[in-house]
């Protein structure tokens, strides 16, 4: 794979970080959360939260309802209960008001546009003069951060290879300065050296002071990253703790987990 990440990146960007975090920090609220797909009721009652600065993993098999809680909370999924960040009522807001609101979101398809070079593409992420804050990120960030996207910067984003692809997307939710990034799968099909560097880049958010909610069905990433794990199945968080409680918990992992 091309990928690569430099260790003098990740340290000019902690440098470039220093004071970009606290300000804007805020929590994100679920409780008692519904999901609907027209009749078919998918969430029953989810109540979870991802407090500011804090990285969580939103664990589970293949349709136990994880998608379906990050498209609720974007505003794409019909959903009832209350939806709260920062004092900020979600639930009823439109999907775009949402994204202005400081909730960046990485669907699990990689959602690039195949015929527009890397930079157009990152462009279309940047919106710029959000809230008035100066914002953590630019291009040059981005191309600190990954080489390999500054080398395609003038090529069509459909060429590039799956890792590259998904950088790009992770680039352009960042490129909107999202106070929240929820990334659902980030790690579907890449591997395992790649998987490590998306570890890195999420831990480097984290520094940043980007609040962190992955969905995952792999245990081990959410293990090494997260401070609190939740698990899904059947559309009910069953379990929640720290990886350290889920480490020790064999019975969750295999009712609802292992495959
Ligand atoms: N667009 C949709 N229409 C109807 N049902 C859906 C739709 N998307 C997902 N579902 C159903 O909702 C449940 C949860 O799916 P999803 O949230 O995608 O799970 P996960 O992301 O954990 O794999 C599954 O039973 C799935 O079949
Ligand atoms: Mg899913």
């Amino acid at each position: 794979m091309s990928v690569e990440m430099k260790d003098s990146n990740v340290g000019a960007m902690r440098a470039a970080a220093a004071g970009a975090s606290a300000a804007h920090a805020r929590a994100l609220k679920l409780d008692n959360v519904h999901a609907f797909y027209g009749k078919s009721h998918v969430l029953h009652g989810v109540t979870m939260e991802v407090r500011p600065g804090e990285i969580v993993s939103l664990l589970g098999r293949n349709g136990s309802g994880r998608s379906t809680t990050v498209k609720t909370i974007m505003g794409q999924v019909e959903g009832t209960g209350s939806i709260d960040w920062g004092g900020q009522a979600l639930l009823g807001e439109k999907a775009y008001e949402i994204a202005h609101r400081g909730i960046g979101y990485v669907p699990e398809n990689r959602d690039i546009f195949p015929k527009l070079t890397v930079h157009q593409n990152l462009m279309l992420g940047e919106k710029s003069g959000r809230r008035g804050k100066t914002p953590r990120w630019g291009f040059d960030d981005m191309y600190a951060m990954f080489p390999r996207l500054k080398e395609r910067q003038h090529t069509e984003a459909g060429v590039l290879s799956g890792g590259e692809q998904q950088m790009l997307t992770l680039c352009r939710t960042l490129m909107g300065d999202p106070d929240l990034i929820m990334i659902d799968e980030p790690t579907e099909g890449l591997a395992p050296k790649i998987v490590e560097l998306v570890a890195e880049y999420l831990k480097e958010l984290k520094r940043r002071g980007v609040s962190v909610l992955l969905v995952e069905q792999k245990l081990a990433i959410a293990l090494e990253i997260s401070e609190r794990c939740y698990v899904m199945g059947h559309g009910r968080i069953v379990f929640e703790g720290t990886p350290a409680d889920l480490r020790a918990n064999a019975y969750v992992r295999k009712e609802w987990l292992e495959v």
